[in-house]
């Protein structure tokens, strides 16, 4: 652990993230209520007093189905469908909070790069510097094909694409506009300095660019740059790219071990080691005792639908779940895996906590604490020592995985937080600054090290 520990609350516009099925108890009601503006700002300001550090809006692009399947599944249940846009509510909570970082999950196959680093550039403006862009490559067939594609395009391919795709977005925010070219200057009549913002000039397997960035430089240039890759590709992409990494880590051993591999990579890519964050899946059911937390788990799970987790699963894996015999081994799941383009580290991951994964099946597998993962019950204080756990193996912050995106973080920071607090897991107060600021301590801009800020121009 460097510094105060990160706590990022993770939510998406949707009606079920993770816990599918509990929109039906009387807690989970508070879903209900996902397309409206108000309870997203008071969950936003609760956050914001509590002071985590970042509200991550998670997103997809299309329905979990199969290949060629039709996500009847998910669609019934409400998995991930449907999704609003969570790029336009950051204004909004820009607006009512000001220091909470406010994370927008951005698909490369939704938005022309150009209008990305518009839009982007723009909310950083709004915002005072306090947004991150989660990148993330698509693991759905349908959402290919809704955007043109005859299907999902190679899982390598995905992040060679996402090279280019942030190439052109870095060349647009780090490049284009050199300092000093705004110069506002009533006398001679010249708001900008020509001779110092750039065409960028982009030619690319994917993209034709000309330039300039049409938005000023905003207060961080480049947003804070997010990311989940955890297949050999996408670690190293994150190596090359990413400011804070989610690790797949189930156990602080497995972190140690990831968060070694991930710096090793990073120092490769010519950035100084320690210079990724790193970030585990922290998902709690609190109990005053530890009884009370075990019949709240029982509770969850009694609750979950299993016919939505299968759905989710199916299209995060490509693989056709809900026609496979409940009783196959998780071990068999994994193998298959490896053969689709979708998400391969997912069950992978999920499979290396149990010591023998053949023994354990789908159906223990989706009945298990394991569907969501890093889920623990216990009381605050055993919650507080979980965490400490984790930070001593080196992780930097957490990912708390809310049951419901809405309402439920109330109860986290009522029971949680006055203890993380009382042993020092949990920031007293925000640094000042922007984002990258208050997570990093230096200045607004990317560091030189990073490749953002070494993209040459063909221009000019
Ligand atoms: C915490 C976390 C959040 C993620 N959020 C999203 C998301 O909002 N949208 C999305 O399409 N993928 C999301 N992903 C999936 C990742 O982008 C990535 O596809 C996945 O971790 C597999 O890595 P790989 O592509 O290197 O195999 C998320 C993953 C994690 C661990």
């Amino acid at each position: 652990m460097r510094g105060p520990l990160i706590y990022n609350a993770f939510v998406h516009l949707t009606p079920n993230h993770h816990s599918h099925g509990y929109w039906r108890t009387p807690e989970g009601r508070v879903q209900l209520g996902y397309k409206d503006l108000h309870p997203w700002v008071e969950e936003a300001r609760l956050l914001e007093q509590a002071r985590f550090d970042t509200l991550f809006l998670a997103d997809v692009v299309g329905t979990y189905d199969l290949d060629y399947g039709d996500g009847t599944a998910t669609i019934r249940n409400g998995s991930q469908f449907p999704g609003n846009d969570p790029s336009a509510i950051v204004s909004a909570l820009g607006l009512v909070t000001e220091h909470l970082g406010l994370v927008v999950t951005s698909n490369i196959i939704q938005d022309h790069p150009f209008s990305f680093a518009r839009k982007m550039s723009t909310l950083d403006h709004f915002t005072q510097g306090r947004v991150g862009w989660n990148i993330v490559t698509s693991y759905l067939s349908n959402g290919f094909r809704n955007f043109g594609y005859k299907d999902i395009v190679g899982h390598d391919e995905r992040y060679e694409w996402a090279a280019e795709y942030t190439e052109v977005a870095f060349k647009l925010w780090e490049s284009s506009w050199e300092d000093g070219a705004v110069l506002h200057d009533a006398e001679s009549g010249a708001f900008f300095d020509p001779a110092r913002i750039h065409r960028i000039d982009h030619t690319g397997a994917r993209y034709r660019v000309e330039g300039p960035h049409i938005v000023e430089p905003s207060p961080q240039r480049t947003p804070v740059l997010f990311q989940a890759g955890n297949s050999a590709a996408g670690i190293a992409f994150a190596a090359r790219n990413a400011e804070v990494s989610f690790l797949p880590s189930r156990t602080p051993e497995a972190a140690r071990r990831d968060i070694a591999k991930l710096d090793a990579e990073v120092v490769a890519a010519g950035r100084a080691s320690g210079s990724v964050k790193t970030l585990v899946q922290l998902s709690t059911v609190i109990g005053s005792t530890e009884q009370e937390a075990r019949r709240k788990q029982q509770y969850l799970q009694d609750n979950i639908s299993i016919e939505g987790l299968q759905g989710f699963y199916a299209g995060n894996t490509g693989i056709d779940l809900p026609s496979i015999d409940p009783e196959t081994p998780l071990s068999d799941l994994v193998s298959r895996t490896r053969f689709t383009d979708h998400v391969r580290s997912n069950l992978r991951a999920a499979a290396e906590q149990y010591p023998d994964p053949s023994a354990v099946t789908w159906r223990g597998f989706l009945t298990d604490k394991a569907l969501l993962p890093g889920r623990f019950a216990g009381t605050p204080e055993q919650i507080a020592d979980e965490i400490e756990r984790w930070a001593t193996a080196g992780v930097d912050g957490f990912n708390v995985v809310p049951v419901t995106s809405l309402g439920w973080y109330q109860e986290f920071i009522e029971y949680v937080v006055p203890v993380l607090r009382k042993r020092k897991l949990m920031r007293e107060e925000y640094e000042p600054g922007t984002l990258r600021e208050k997570l990093f301590g230096a200045g607004p801009r990317l560091p030189h090290t990073h490749r953002a800020r070494n993209q040459p121009l063909n221009a000019d």
